[in-house]
């Protein structure tokens, strides 16, 4: 297996891979990104990822010099090339090479970089989460690069000896620095609506559907904080966690085991077992 990194069709290995001081995406974080998840050699959800990616790019007015048909070809042939069997494909599109100023640049091509890393996951981790307030702006819905503010958050998690942060902004939950947040009551499974402070995860999209399948109500809706903190059950989702229960949140543990509906959507969540 090789990391490889594909940028505006040149593909070198990952480590010998540079992009220009003045690219954009390096001085200003003027670009978007996504995360994918390589099972088995086969790039997850690929479809889901890139539709979001067209949404992030008509988000911040950026126009990408290859067609969504494209980068799935690209993406799939670097996987293959690199013969990677566990891991991520990571793409960012940033707005190109220009010297520095805050205008869109003219007739500048974006950056398009992909590259693949071999990673192994922990299946259904136990997760420990803080509660720290949401200093994000209001289009999170955009997978933008700029990640400052949720640098910050998930290291005060890490500081307070926890896997992630819980951001939330005027005492609702809005979602993890690096995940989106759900909690069970009895039956029913509820996570904050998309929208300004909550990205359209691609894990989330896929989960909600599976979790009616097994028989769940499922209500997407504003969650106040003390709601959560006593909910039967509470999980995370992203891309390189699946589902993730919750062990303890603040001071609230939520015992010793995964939930019973939490490991039965981790279960049909699942690609591939093993
Ligand atoms: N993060 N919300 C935020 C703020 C995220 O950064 C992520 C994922 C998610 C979950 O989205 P998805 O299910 O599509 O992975 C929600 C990625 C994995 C990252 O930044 O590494």
């Amino acid at each position: 297996m090789e990391e490889l990194c594909w940028i505006n069709a040149s593909v070198t290995r990952l480590a010998d891979a540079t992009v220009s001081v003045d690219d954009r995406g390096y001085v200003f974080a003027d670009g978007v990104y996504e995360v994918f998840r390589v099972y088995a050699g086969k790039t997850f959800a690929v479809e889901a990822h890139l539709r979001r990616l067209a949404r992030s790019c008509e988000g911040i007015e950026l126009s990408l010099q290859y067609s969504l048909e494209e980068i799935d070809k690209a993406v799939h042939d670097l996987v293959r090339q690199s013969e990677l069997e566990s891991g991520i494909v990571y793409l960012q599109a940033t707005r190109g090479v220009a010297p520095r100023g805050h205008a869109f640049p003219l007739n500048t091509p974006a950056t398009l970089m992909i590259y693949t890393r071999s990673m192994s996951f922990t299946h259904c981790a136990r997760q420990r989460v803080i509660s720290v307030p949401d200093e994000r702006w209001k289009r999170c819905w955009i997978k933008a690069i700029a990640l400052l503010p949720n640098v910050l958050a998930k290291n005060l998690a890490v500081k307070a000896n926890a896997d992630e942060a819980i951001l939330v902004d005027d005492g609702l939950v809005q979602e993890g620095s690096t995940s989106n947040v759900f909690i069970v009551e009895r039956d029913t499974l509820i996570t904050p609506p998309i929208g300004p402070k909550v990205l359209p995860g691609v894990t989330r999209e896929l989960l909600l559907p599976l979790a009616q399948s097994i028989g769940m109500k499922v209500e997407e809706r504003p969650i106040p904080i003390a709601e959560a903190l006593a909910a039967d059950e509470a999980f995370l989702t992203s891309t390189t966690r699946e589902v993730a229960w919750i062990g303890q949140w603040d001071t609230r543990t939520f015992g010793e085991a995964c939930g019973e509906w939490t490991r039965r959507l981790s279960d049909a969540f699942r690609p591939t077992p093993g």
